[in-house]
């Protein structure tokens, strides 16, 4: 949510500080600030509602002379709305601090340290502020543990203490850090993005670990009275500075809609053996494939509906149930899951705090967890049995694309592996199954190459206040995404149902030129959905159609048919979703609307 950046060294702070910033955008951009330790150790704050940008030129008229350390944030709103007193750091005493996560006991707090009074803003933010500064009597070590036991919630915190100039500290608790340690100086952020341009050499910043930044070194301590040092292990990025760049793209979500065929490639190739998948490498034992007697899938948002597209391809080959939960539902329930149970967690980020709740939840009821994840060393990787990850490389654009697409690539690729160690499969058959995997590159290669075409259809819908997504099985799952890509980037409000499901009341909203985005590539239940599609049709809805290339369709069926390049009806999820992320991005465009950082909406989840 929150995006948080710390320095210290040789360079100057606010270079580093706002750049670090605009990389971090897309994690939460509602407002932004810096603290500086300036020449005469005094801390300066500058902080501003709104972008970025309005901050590097607010820093511009308000900072004067140089700085070698600070803390940088943006802000997406928890406790308080937008404003400038509401974004961060915040001050309180020598105490200057930024904070990622929500502090849940900051009610109470407020009242033990008698602090009402004392509070500008009102944000559970500046309470831990206070609070710290309340605890701090000249040893930052002791006033932060101190902190740490009082607190309840996620967080993670940079902080500043105006005593102790050129020193940056920094502790978390769910919530994510990763630092370098480079010859330009140390750094702390919550995203590796602010990393790169320094180091390709990062560590993931231990829960519950205190760290302090001092220009050329880093030093972790473990949160006991001697405050031991820990020694982090040490990781190399797997992707360059490029990889988050738009590199000619006017937007990061165009870009990453056209990185999906190499994005699969990457994520499938490595993993084929004699034509067949092979997790040897990701020492995945097939023992957790052939021994469990359901598979429980639990994810957020796109994610979750990769692992719907997966539940309708794995329960009926593999003849065991396949139940699929949303994280934030899962956690509270008493769900009947065991030892034999397979839980397999879905996650972009890794980080997504619900998905990581439900993870240690399946621990608890000692399930075996596969999370398929696409960072790298992301919290809910480092606490899984066994990680499949992804190599959709950064996705920076706020609405999920590759990383969809790729997640689907594993679960195709975990579903022929199971089909073939339970028996299902012949290595013939898990040859075929994979060789069409491997057919959907091309395929969405082509459909990405219809992008004009595809521009075109969407001018057709951006007027209109709401659209629908019809399908049947698959086509339903794909229908969920493709209204959720959607509804968050064009704010059109757009709702997916099972095609055979909109008469039983929602068919009340079908009315003359709703746009109604059918689609309709598995023969199995074709003929079934046509006649739903002449039922909206039958309304006066503006249908666009989505079907396969060789599919006969009555000319008046629908308004504008787009035809997915041919491959096998298990396959079709892939050319369709990368023709309905551009009907959702050229949507977006039309209404001149911030397609990479769509309103109220932030990248990695972290708050629940
Ligand atoms: C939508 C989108 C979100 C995420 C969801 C889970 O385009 O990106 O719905 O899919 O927040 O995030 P991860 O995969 O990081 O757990």
């Amino acid at each position: 949510m929150c995006g948080i950046i710390g320095y210290t060294g040789p360079l100057e702070a606010s270079k580093i500080l706002l750049e670090g910033l605009s990389g971090l955008e897309y994690r939460g951009y509602d407002s932004a600030g810096i603290a500086l330790c300036m020449e005469d150790s005094q801390i300066r704050v500058v902080k501003k509602a709104g972008k970025v940008k309005n901050l590097e030129e607010y820093c511009r008229q308000q900072i004067s002379g140089t700085a070698h350390s600070g803390i940088g944030h943006t802000r997406w709103a928890t406790h308080g709305g937008v404003t400038d007193t509401n974004a961060h750091p915040h001050r309180a005493g020598k105490v200057v601090l930024i904070h990622n996560g929500i502090i849940e006991n900051y009610h109470a707090l407020t009242e033990k340290f008698h602090l009402e009074d004392k509070l500008l803003s009102q944000t559970d933010s500046e309470v831990a502020a206070q609070v710290l500064n309340c605890l701090y009597e000249g040893d930052p070590l002791a006033a932060i543990h101190k902190l740490i036991d009082l607190l309840d919630g996620s967080y993670s915190f940079c902080i500043m203490f105006e005593d102790q100039p050129g020193a940056v500290y920094a502790i978390r608790n769910v919530s994510p850090l990763v630092a370098a340690s480079t010859p330009s100086g140390s750094l702390i952020a919550s995203d590796l993005t602010a990393l790169i341009p320094y180091s390709r050499q990062y560590f993931v910043v231990p829960e519950q670990h205190i760290v302090k930044l001092t220009p050329y070194k880093i030093h972790v301590y473990h949160l006991d009275d001697t405050y031991t040092k820990a020694y982090p292990e040490i990781m190399t990025v797997n992707w360059n500075m490029d990889a988050a760049m738009k590199n000619g793209f006017p937007h990061f979500m165009l870009k990453e809609i056209h990185e999906q065929p190499d994005a699969l490639r990457n994520t499938i190739l490595p993993r084929v053996n004699k034509g067949i998948p092979d997790f040897g490498e990701d020492g995945i034992p097939d023992s957790i494939f052939k021994e469990c007697s359901q598979i429980q899938i639990i994810a957020c948002g796109t994610a979750m509906y990769a692992g719907m597209v997966a539940r309708a391809i794995m329960q009926p080959l593999l003849r065991i149930p396949v139940t699929v939960s949303i994280a934030s539902e899962f956690r509270y329930e008493e769900p009947l899951i065991d030892e034999k149970s397979l839980v397999i967690i879905i996650s972009q980020s890794g980080e997504t705090i619900d998905t990581l709740a439900a993870l240690r939840l399946a621990h608890r009821c000692g399930s075996t967890v596969l999370a398929v994840v696409n960072v790298k060393g992301s919290t809910i990787a480092r606490e899984s049995n066994y990680v499949l990850y992804t190599h959709a490389g950064p996705e920076i654009a706020v609405a999920s694309t590759k990383a969809y697409s790729v997640q689907l690539a594993a679960l195709y690729m975990i579903c022929c592996r199971m089909a073939l160690v339970r028996g299902k499969y012949t290595r013939e058959q898990a040859c075929s199954f994979l060789a069409d995997l491997l057919d959907v590159i091309p395929a969405m290669e082509t459909m990405i190459a219809q992008k004009e075409m595809i521009r075109d259809v969407a001018s057709h819908i951006i007027s209109s206040p709401d659209a629908f997504f019809i399908g049947r099985g698959l086509d339903y799952a794909f229908s969920l995404e493709g209204a959720l890509k959607l509804k968050e980037i064009s704010y059109i409000h757009s709702e997916a149902y099972a095609a055979g499901e909109l008469k039983h009341g929602t068919i009340a909203l079908i009315s003359d030129q709703v746009p109604v985005i059918a689609i309709a590539t598995q023969e199995h239940v074709y003929s079934k959905t046509i006649s739903n599609i002449r039922e909206v049709k039958a309304r006066g809805a503006f249908v666009i159609l989505l079907v396969k290339e060789n599919a006969v369709v009555d000319d008046n069926l629908a308004d504008i048919r787009i035809r997915i390049p041919d491959v096998d009806d298990h396959f079709t999820v892939f050319p369709i979703a990368a023709a309905l992320q551009l009907i959702a991005y050229y949507a977006s465009l039309g209404k001149h609307l911030d397609v990479d950082q769509p309103r109220n909406l932030a990248k990695s989840v972290t708050v629940e």
